[in-house]
């Protein structure tokens, strides 16, 4: 079987992709698979028409690559790919789409709200403390906790450098912990709870992708009918975007003494980072599969 390995991309999160990809790659050839990388550009499907690989591999995040522009050129050429389709990956990628959907099925989701660009130039959208990012983008990139002390919105957010989108989504700050659980094929993996690393603030671009940014405990430890919740969630939000294959869930639980804490599903990633150390990978393991494992079962459940 040739798999083509799409990584790179045009999108915010290219370098992430790239280290993905490579990961990716590696690991099919230790499989036994015929590989090609493509850093994928503009010229994307005259690439793939030159080697017509049997299966792509998607190991792009963002823009094009998780939003559901890739998935309609290669549905469109008739070659097979890994992950979700054009309708799961474009509904999970904007996160005030996705939460329309995800509230219907019962998944607790932020209340939040999409502003532009120029109303959040004149001042707090909402009371803080919130949260304000563009609503299409991952690993954080353009997030800004704001909290209650603070004046207005940051600058950078207006400014005419900013090269994210004129649309802003303003949601509700959650107080509590990090917990994020993968959905492969119909099953629910472990939940692992993140910690930021002592001096970062929460889990930032850099606290996602540096050294020691970040501790991961797994099992998380919470509470088994917490555990169990946030399994149940994942699977949920999983089918009723339409995933397919692999996705993550990142949820944010607010632990309070008294047992009224809640529980909020931030958003669904139909492109899960498989760097090495990624969270997915790390699942995987926990579960007795391997990384090769892992790549192998994400090509054999490929279609289109
Ligand atoms: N957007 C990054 C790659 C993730 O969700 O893992
Ligand atoms: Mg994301």
């Amino acid at each position: 079987t040739h798999v083509a390995v799409l990584m790179g991309g045009l999108s915010s999160e290219r370098e992430i992709s790239l280290r993905s990809g490579t990961a990716c790659a590696k690991a099919l050839e230790g499989e036994g698979y015929k590989v090609t990388k493509i850093d994928v550009g503009r010229d994307v499907a005259e690439r793939l028409a030159a080697i017509k690989p049997d299966v792509c591999f998607n190991a792009l995040h963002g823009k094009y690559g998780e939003d559901g522009c890739i998935q309609g050129v290669l549905e469109t050429m008739g070659l097979p790919y890994t992950h979700s389709g054009v309708l799961a990956s474009a509904l999970a990628m904007h996160k005030e789409r996705a939460k329309a959907v995800l509230r219907e099925a019962g998944v607790p989701v932020a209340e939040s709200r999409v502003v532009s660009r120029a109303e959040a130039a004149k001042g707090h959208p909402i009371e803080p403390p919130y949260v304000i990012k563009p609503p299409a983008e991952g690993s954080s990139v353009g997030v800004y906790i704001i909290r209650e002390d603070q004046a207005h919105p940051p600058q950078e957010l207006t400014s005419a450098d900013w090269a994210l989108g004129e649309e802003l989504m303003v949601e509700r700050f959650i107080h509590g912990r990090e917990l994020t659980c993968a959905v492969m094929g119909d099953e629910a993996l472990d939940v692992i709870e993140i910690r930021p690393a002592e001096g970062l603030t929460f889990y930032d671009y850099e606290s996602k992708y540096a050294p020691g940014g970040s501790i991961h405990v797994l099992p998380a430890p919470i509470k088994l009918n917490v555990y169990q919740l946030v399994q149940k969630l994942s699977v949920a939000a999983h089918r009723a975007l339409g995933c397919r294959g692999v996705s993550r869930s990142d949820f944010r639980y607010d632990d309070r003494p008294d047992g009224t804490g809640e529980l909020i599903c931030l958003e669904v990633n139909t492109q899960p980072g498989m760097t090495s150390t990624s969270l997915v990978p790390e699942l995987a393991a926990h579960k007795g599969r391997s990384f090769g494992e892992l790549v192998r079962w994400i090509v054999e459940d490929a279609s289109c």
